[in-house]
């Protein structure tokens, strides 16, 4: 059982609480592998996600996640709700509560937003990607795709390139993958590369040999084109060129090293078409495991009420 009222990011979990939530996201994961789509967890219980940005995994599987565990579901997408009335967060939030919703599950392009929601509201929150801050359930389950792998998180070094600067991914993990003993090299265009990322318990590489030598998991992020504002770099075919994942990249990664992505991609940009749908990648296992470990999340925030 989780101690805080909402999961707004990975900065504010124990290791053991993290250590927690996959080791029921795998038990879930092991059911739904026999085939189990229908759990008692969340009977009776009301899940609304309130979406201010796009997703197509992070949205739907939050939806089948609590509908797997038997709860009532409602989505609502800002652009076609009362926000476009003027209506503010703040009270969106009341509004979501005075209809007795359990769980909020929110996106926002604000960082902080979930925070906000969390501390006016009485349902639990979850952060499902607030700006440029942090994504925790993405970085969960890309933990409980590489535990699954190797076993445990504890000692595997952990590559990340990309789109640094705008990542909310890149940062969850950072967390999560520090907090459980791994280690975490990163590269990227200076550009895109957020200044104090070390400080945080990153190891900046000077290039993507330097970054992936000796990895475990080599993690591509999205290009996030819809957050730039021109100038960071000269085109999608250049970054490919000289900062994109490719097998000869790939060469300076352990034999049994992984190739992950949380999506969506940008082929042949973050990494080569064939390393996507090749044997190393683990792109589909990942959005398997978004499955599993919201139920865990959605089950161990609301086991809360049962406790008490
Ligand atoms: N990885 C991720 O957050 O994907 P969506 O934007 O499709 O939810």
């Amino acid at each position: 059982m989780l101690k805080q009222k909402d999961v707004t990011g990975l900065l504010d979990l124990s290791a053991e609480e993290i250590d927690e939530i996959l080791t029921v996201g795998a038990e879930m994961k092991q059911l739904l592998r026999k085939g189990v789509k229908s759990l008692p967890d969340l009977k009776g219980k009301a899940v609304t996600t309130l979406f201010y940005e796009n997703s197509t995994r992070t949205r739907s599987s939050f939806e089948l996640a609590a509908k797997f565990m038997s709860a009532n579901v409602v989505n609502i997408v800002a652009a076609s709700s009362s926000v476009q009335k003027g209506e503010t967060l703040v009270d969106t939030g009341k509004t979501l509560d005075a209809m007795r919703n359990d769980v909020i599950v929110i996106r926002h392009p604000m960082g902080g937003a979930p925070k906000l929601l969390a501390k006016t509201v009485k349902a639990h929150v979850i952060n499902a990607g607030d700006g440029m801050n942090e994504h925790p359930s993405q970085a969960l389950l890309d933990m409980l795709t590489m535990r699954e792998t190797f076993g445990q998180i504890k000692g595997l070094k952990v590559a990340i390139l990309g789109d640094i600067r705008h990542s909310r991914v890149a940062k969850s993990n950072l967390f999560g993958l520090r907090k459980l003993g791994a280690e975490v090299t990163m590269y990227a265009p200076k550009t895109l590369m957020p200044t104090g990322i070390d400080k945080m318990g990153a190891k900046v590489c000077k290039s993507r040999e330097e970054a992936v030598e000796g990895a475990d998991v080599v993690m591509g992020l999205r290009i996030q084109l819809e957050r730039q504002h021109g100038g960071l770099f000269p085109s999608l075919g250049e970054y490919a060129k000289f900062y994109g994942v490719n097998e000869e990249v790939m060469k300076y990664a352990k034999k049994t090293a992984i190739v992950m992505h949380p999506g969506p991609v940008n082929r042949g940009v973050e990494l080569t078409c064939s390393l996507i749908d090749g044997d190393k990648s683990k792109i589909e296992d990942q959005v398997f495991s978004g499955v599993a470990v919201r139920m865990a999340l959605l089950k161990l925030l609301t086991m809360q009420e049962a406790e008490r």
